[in-house]
Formats: structure tokens, sequence, C-alpha cells
């Protein structure tokens, strides 16, 4: 049994060359030069290979994935941070940094300040695999949602906003139920919730059609056959069916005092051969999947936004057994996308021939070859 990727058509994208940072938590004063495709960075527990893929991704989107906390992420015995990349284009290249001090960030491009993480966004794009994505998507409806809506927002702003206004209503209507009951503003909460409901449920609908289809043909090469189906359900169909879905459960919502009907109560389900994947899937099939939709996530934000995709997978050898640790490589390298995978076991290195090595200790990195 194996996997044959060779079929797959993937994605080439232009690489960051250079990168230094300066008090990004452990690390001090660390400067280094990326290969365009696979880098490895080893190291033990606690050295700093989580805060080394942090930085990179708080370069591009400046903001961390962890926290919201700015301070969190600078050396708590410094007083500012610094983060340098050096992006090599074709017939370009960009110098981007990020300076952060008492909690305030100065972003420059090319030496001219940038106002907008936006601006920032445009020189490249970050995919991040961890453990964490594993264990929201494996998790109850809530995180997986939670975890599928971030990343549909952050290839689709007016998603991110709608939502973010849903939200704000669901909210606003949570707190009339818990406060004054009044029947004339939770109509016109509910309204909006409708309104916005109906776009959000329709957009994630759209967005998981095209991974599956993504994800169908990559499984489609591999002769384990993971064909997978989308089952994803909404009480957001269409306006008649929210509708009556509010009516139905007006009562329950007087008496939990919470809104129930919304698209705040979507559920992502994959199937395959009629089993549900991330409910009764084993531990390899979950996390193959989870391979998938980060592969499938590469394609469709190179084709949406027609810019560079930096991969960054923590802790490989974690989560992935021999088998799918080699047909992830495989899709890998035929992607040509650049990687930086950490690793504190040396054995990862048998799948590569090609790629940097470098080592993490005490948050100094340096190249190993
Ligand atoms: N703001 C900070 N200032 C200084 N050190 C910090 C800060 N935040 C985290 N650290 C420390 O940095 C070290 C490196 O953490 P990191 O999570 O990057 O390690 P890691 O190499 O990924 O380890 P593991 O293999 O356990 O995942 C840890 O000891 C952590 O406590
Ligand atoms: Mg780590």
């Amino acid at each position: 049994m194996g996997y044959n990727t060779s079929s797959l058509k993937l994605v080439t994208n232009m690489p960051l060359n250079n990168l230094k940072i300066i008090n990004f938590r452990n690390i001090l004063n660390t400067e280094l030069t990326l290969n365009n495709e696979i880098n490895v960075v080893l190291g033990s527990n606690g050295q700093g290979k989580t805060s080394l893929l942090e930085s990179i991704f708080f370069l591009i989107n400046g903001k961390s994935d962890k926290t919201n906390d700015l301070n969190e992420i600078k050396n708590i015995n410094r007083s500012n941070l610094y983060v340098e990349g050096i992006f090599n284009h074709s017939k370009q290249i960009n110098k981007c940094s990020i300076f952060l001090e008492n909690g305030k960030k100065k972003v420059q491009i090319n030496g001219k300040k940038v106002k907008s993480a936006e601006e920032l966004k445009k020189l490249g794009n970050v995919v991040l695999f961890n453990k964490n994505f594993i264990d929201s998507i494996e998790g109850s409806n809530k995180p997986r949602r939670e975890s599928f809506d971030r990343i549909i927002s952050s290839y689709n702003t007016k998603f991110k906003n709608e939502l973010k206004e849903l939200k704000g209503f669901l909210s606003r209507k949570g707190h009339i139920l818990r406060t004054s009951k009044d029947e004339k503003l939770i109509n016109f909460i509910d309204e909006k919730i409708i309104e916005l409901s109906l776009v959000v449920s329709k957009k994630r609908a759209n967005w998981l059609k095209n991974h599956v289809n993504i994800i169908n043909k990559l499984s489609a090469a591999s002769s384990e056959e993971y064909k997978y189906s989308l089952k994803y359900e909404t009480n957001c169909n269409s306006k008649d069916v929210i509708i009556s879905n509010l009516n139905l459960a007006k009562n329950k919502e007087r008496l939990s005092c919470k809104p129930l009907i919304g698209a705040h109560k979507d559920i992502f389900t994959f199937i395959n051969n009629g089993k549900d994947i991330l409910k009764l899937g084993s531990e390899g099939e979950k996390k193959t999947l989870g391979i998938m939709i980060k592969i499938a996530e590469i394609i469709i934000s190179s084709k949406i936004l027609n810019k560079d995709t930096i991969f960054l997978i923590d802790e490989i050898m974690s989560f992935l057994d021999k088998k799918r640790l080699k047909f992830f490589l495989q899709l890998l390298k035929r992607s040509k996308v650049q990687s930086i995978i950490t690793s504190n076991e040396k054995l990862i290195l048998q799948n590569f021939t090609n790629c940097s090595i470098f080592g993490i200790k005490n948050g100094v990195c340096k190249k190993i070859s």
C-alpha cells in the first residue's frame, strides 16, 4: 500500500530568503538564510522552534497566531522586538520589517511606513499546520467551525467583516434575551441575523465545496482511495427556513436566554464511505484529512490570492506516522512551496535529499547544512 502523488499539479512560489529576529520570545538575535523549498529546523523541547514559526507568521500577518497580546511575544527581559524579512521575487526584492515597542507596531516595507496589515499581507501568505489545527478540527463543532472561519477570513475580508457583524448581533440578542426580552428589539435584530446568516452560510458552503473538490483530487492520487464527500449542516438554507426555525425556537430561546438559530450553529462534517471521519475515523484517517485540508488550503490560497505561500509545519512527527509523513512530504516536495518544518526528531531528515537544515538551541538558530 502506498500513495502516488506524481499526477498532482501544485503551485510554485516566491520565497522568504532572509529572516532576522530580535527579542521575539526566547529568540534574542538570529539571522537566517532560508532555502526556496524545504527548510528543517531541529531542536529539543523549549529551544524556540514554535517561536521561530510564530515570528514568520507575525512578519506576514502583523499579528501572532497564538495571542492577541503583543506584549506576550516580546522577550520578557527586553523592551522591544524586531522581525525583518527579505522576500526575493523574480523582478524585485522586498524588505519588510516590524518593530514593536510599548505595544505599538511600526511596520515598514522597503523603508516606507505601512499603515494596515492588509498591505503587509500583499507580500505573501502563511499557511500554518500544527497540532492545534488537528485538535481543533477533531474537536467539537465549535472549534472546528472557528478554525474553518479563520481560514476563510484570512482570504476573504468581506466574509470576515460579515461574520464579525453577525457575532455582534448575536451577542446583542443574547443580552436582550437575558435582560429586557424586548420583543420589538429582538425582531429587529432577528432581521439582521437572518440576512447575515444567509450570507455567511452560503460563503462557508461555497468555500468548502471548493476545498472538498481539491481534497478529492488529491485523494484520487492516493492508492488508499480517500474520497470525501462533504456534509455541511445549516439551519440557514433560505430566508423562509430561518424564519420558520426562529419561530419554532422562540420559546426555547427565551428560556435558555441564548440565540439558537443562525449561522453560528452550522456544522461541518466530512464523510468518507458513509462514515463521519472527524467523529468516527481512526486517528490516522483524521490526520490524513487534516493534511488534505492544509494542502487544499495552499492550492486555494495561491489561486485566490495569486501570491506566494510559506508553509509552516510545527512538530510534524508528533502527529504523523511514518506512512502519512511520507505521503505528506511527497506532496510537499512536488508542490515546490517554501516550507519550514520543525522537529525534535533527527529521523525526519531520512525523508529528504535536498533541504536546508537548521539547529535551534536556547533561542539561537544556526544553519547546520
Ligand atoms: N515572551 C517570552 N520571553 C522569553 N521567553 C519566552 C517568551 N515566551 C515564551 N518563552 C520561552 O521560549 C522558549 C521556547 O518556546 P517554544 O515554544 O518556541 O519552544 P519549542 O522549541 O517549540 O519547544 P517544544 O518542542 O516543547 O514545542 C520556552 O522556554 C518558552 O517558555
Ligand atoms: Mg513547539
